[in-house]
């Protein structure tokens, strides 16, 4: 049997040395910069990075598959697959903005076993294996213990591209902005899921995700105590393209905002 901790400390040590090599880039030299679609960029950063994660992971587990946004590898595992974004914030990165951030996960026969999300603007690590409470850099985190939205700190996307869903989104951020505390775009989906998980928010909602950016943030929410679904209260979230990740109190009043203002 796998032990879950072990394989977790070394995506940890991985993470980081990658998102050194990633910020020392960031600060060496222009950045060569690709177009993959309407506002999505990819660097050779992106790629070279990716594959540093891909061999050091192929190390840790031989057999295991891969879901890897650059499509490095994109072999099916038996048992163990990674699902791997290797800058989550792209758009940040090359513009010298932080948050921006590694994002790795594994499942094991199709459950999520242990998330790992290294923030390189703060060089904050966030991480959880399965039967393990959720950390951040070695402290133990939990969600928010905020019990309306009222008083709520939420964190959101905007899409880059497909707007079919633009008026209902427009409408949500309407509605948050007349009857929340407030809310945050930060530019990395992976960091918005790791401060929901610590608490620094309370709720995070976006459309139009892949499962790289979120699948190691709802594995260490749901460590740290919070929930996890899409916006119609399912478990479609992983490849649904849609997710709504909040602390435990306010998750039914989230939900049944999103539910009626974004279907
Ligand atoms: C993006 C970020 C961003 C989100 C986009 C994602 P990328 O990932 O997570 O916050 O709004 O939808 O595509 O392209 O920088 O890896
Ligand atoms: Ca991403
Ligand atoms: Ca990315």
């Amino acid at each position: 049997m796998m032990d879950y901790q072990i394989v977790c400390n070394k995506v940890c040590e991985l993470a980081r040395q990658t998102g050194a090599f990633i910020k020392e880039s960031q600060q060496k030299s222009a950045i060569d910069i690709e177009i993959k679609g309407d506002n999505d960029f990819v660097t050779q950063v992106d790629k070279a990075a990716e594959q540093k994660i891909v061999n050091g992971l192929k190390e840790l587990i031989p057999e295991s598959g891969f879901i890897a946004e650059e499509g490095t590898s994109d072999i099916k595992g038996e048992v163990f697959d990674w699902i791997i974004d290797p800058i989550d914030g792209t758009t940040n990165f090359i513009h010298g903005l932080a948050p921006y951030a590694i994002s790795i996960a594994l499942q094991e026969k199709g459950e999520l076993v242990l998330g790992v999300i290294y923030e390189m603007g703060l060089a904050e690590c966030f991480y959880a294996y399965k039967g393990s409470p959720a950390y951040l850099n070695g402290h133990e985190i939990c969600v928010s213990d905020t019990k309306n939205i009222k008083n709520s700190l939420i964190a959101t996307g905007f899409p880059y591209s497909n707007y079919d869903r633009l008026d209902g989104f427009m409408n949500s951020i309407r509605y948050f902005m007349e009857h929340s505390r407030g809310l945050r775009r930060l530019g990395s989906a992976a960091t918005d899921l790791a401060y929901v998980a610590c608490g620094r928010f309370d709720s995070f909602y976006e459309y139009n995700l892949k499962p790289w950016d979120v699948a190691a943030g709802v594995f260490i929410i749901k460590q740290a105590g919070g929930a996890v679904c899409d916006f119609n209260g399912g478990d479609n979230f992983l490849f649904g393209q849609e997710i709504i990740a909040t602390n435990k109190a306010t998750f039914n009043e989230f939900k049944g905002i999103i539910n009626d203002i974004m279907n």
